[in-house]
């Protein structure tokens, strides 16, 4: 009985994760975090990188930036972006974030790849 238990626990904990993750996703998108952070949250120029970075220190900014704390002129632009999060969305944003997984790679067919010098 207690293996049957710890079994259901263990299911419900990975599918509430990937749950969570999913839900992650949808607001990634949802609140245009990828205009700037980009489609694989790798960043761009002034926009920092974001995939499989700490979920304590990315929730740390977050927070932080939806009270309008920040230490830079260019992390206000956070601030309006990060107001209308609410706890549980930080939440599925951080861990989406911090589990990223290219999907693109992981399907990525070597047999694609083009040798050479690249036709110059
Ligand atoms: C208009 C562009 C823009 C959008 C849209 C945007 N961000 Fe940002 N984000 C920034 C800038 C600029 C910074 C601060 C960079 C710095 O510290 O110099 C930042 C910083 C962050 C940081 C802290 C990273 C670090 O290294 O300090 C997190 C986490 C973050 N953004 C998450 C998000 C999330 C989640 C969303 C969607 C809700 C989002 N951002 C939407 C521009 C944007």
């Amino acid at each position: 009985m207690r293996l049957i238990s710890l079994l259901f626990f263990l299911f419900t904990t990975l599918y509430s994760q990937s749950a969570l993750y999913e839900k992650g996703r949808e607001l990634y998108f949802e609140k245009a975090c990828n205009g700037c952070h980009g489609v694989k949250a790798e960043g761009m120029t002034n926009y920092p990188s974001l995939a499989n970075r700490a979920k304590g220190f990315l929730t740390f900014k977050l927070k932080n930036y939806r009270k309008g704390i920040v230490q830079t002129q260019a992390q206000q632009m956070m601030i309006s972006f990060a107001k209308p999060l609410s706890d549980e969305d930080i939440d599925a944003l951080t861990s989406y974030l911090h589990d990223f997984i290219d999907e693109q790679k992981e399907f990525y067919n070597p047999s694609y790849e083009t040798w050479g010098d690249g036709g110059s």
